[in-house]
């Protein structure tokens, strides 16, 4: 306990003095971004090769949705960050929702998922989008029937679960997968592991920044660079009405309201347009945002104030932004069963 006390003092300590400089590693505090530990994985799930090769075929397969016409990679496509380059979304049908699209890179690291928390593990949201009426559209039985009509897939969930296709053997297949969509050491990594090249000055100027007076921090905590917390920035917020309930439509707790999951950070410049409704282009526009103190309502974060940085400093939080890109798996279309 004496010790764990220490830890977090001394993360707290290195945070306030922005003295960030030596090697660290994951686990020396709460607020400190440090590397990636090892993915958690449910006991009820473990990973297997077979099981990861199912997950991506489902991934990448439009038979899930209701006219064949759109597969979860359709909206989080490897070439755009896994993630989708339009604010929000067109699924079946050509029906537009009104959110944007998180990338997945990572998202084995979140502990809710959605931008309103509302499922808890990655099996449970991977069904979510097929039944969703304006995602993918189709009724899980049906995605089950027709699986099981597709002897390559039969076959397959036979020998990985012991079962024909079942809504629970997809949710986990297509979760085993999305758990190796993970990025590698990005230069921000590499400068915590003491290469001090790693990082431009710019940057870890504005890694003080991140920590210091920007305190992006105080949300964007832990090695994800997410406190796994839900937050009102004012998103959406206009003429005195929200346009999306946010966490609150889970919760019911006037607390949550306009509230959404703080997205991690890494490899966030692979992924525009931001914010859970896609209102900002660019990074840069992120950090304007920021600088405004976001949009003032009745339920704005405490945390939100202006921040008056400089043109300099808003080109160096950039440059940190920019330094949290690492590699990730390169993952194309496999072969679909038939
Ligand atoms: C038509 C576009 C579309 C399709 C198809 C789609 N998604 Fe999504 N996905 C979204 C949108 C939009 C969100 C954000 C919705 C929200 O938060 O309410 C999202 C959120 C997610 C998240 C949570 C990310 C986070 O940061 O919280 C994961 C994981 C995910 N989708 C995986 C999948 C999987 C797996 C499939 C296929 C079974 C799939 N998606 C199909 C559009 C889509
Ligand atoms: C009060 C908590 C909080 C603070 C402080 C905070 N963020 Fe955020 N951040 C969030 C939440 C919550 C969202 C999503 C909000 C939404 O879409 O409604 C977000 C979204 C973002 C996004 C968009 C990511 C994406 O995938 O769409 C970026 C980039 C970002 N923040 C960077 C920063 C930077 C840089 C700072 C410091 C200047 C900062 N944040 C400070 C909570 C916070």
């Amino acid at each position: 306990m004496k010790k764990l006390m220490y830890c977090c003092l001394a993360a707290a300590g290195l945070l306030a003095s922005g003295a960030l400089r030596g090697p660290l590693s994951a686990g020396e505090g709460f607020l400190f971004n440090g590397l990636l530990p090892a993915v958690s994985v449910p006991a009820d799930n473990v990973q297997t090769d077979a099981k990861i090769r199912l997950g991506r075929q489902l991934y990448f397969d439009k038979r899930l949705s209701v006219d064949d016409t759109v597969s979860c990679a359709t909206c989080h496509d490897p070439a755009t960050g896994w993630a989708h380059h339009a604010p929000t979304d067109t699924g079946v049908k050509g029906q537009v929702g009104g959110r944007n699209s998180g990338s997945i890179i990572d998202a084995a690291y979140m502990k809710f998922q959605f931008w309103d928390g509302r499922a808890g593990s990655l099996e449970e949201q991977a069904v979510g989008p097929i039944a969703n009426p304006i995602e993918m559209g189709e009724k899980l039985d049906n995605v089950v029937q027709k699986l099981n009509a597709i002897p390559g897939y039969k076959s397959q969930f036979q020998l990985v679960f012991g079962t024909d296709a079942t809504a629970d053997a997809i949710g986990k297949a297509i979760a085993a997968f999305e758990r190796t969509i993970i990025a590698g050491p990005s230069p921000y990594d590499r400068y915590l592991q003491g290469d001090r090249r790693a990082l431009t000055a710019a940057a870890v100027r504005g890694m003080d920044l991140f920590n210091g007076k920007g305190h992006c921090s105080a949300c964007h905590s832990g090695p994800a660079f997410s406190d796994g917390g839900f937050h009102n920035l004012g998103v959406g917020y206009a003429g005195g009405k929200l346009k999306d309930e946010g966490r609150y439509a889970v919760t019911k707790d006037d607390r949550d309201m306009g509230a959404f999951k703080t997205p991690g950070l890494r490899n966030v410049a692979q992924t525009w347009p931001y914010l859970h409704d896609g209102s900002e282009k660019t990074l840069q526009d992120v950090i304007e945002f920021y600088d405004r103190g976001g949009v003032p309502n009745p339920h704005l974060d405490r945390l939100m104030l202006p921040l008056r940085l400089s043109r300099g400093e808003k080109a160096d939080l950039l440059a940190f932004l920019n330094s949290l890109t690492g590699p990730v798996p390169e993952v194309g279309a496999p072969e679909l069963p038939n």
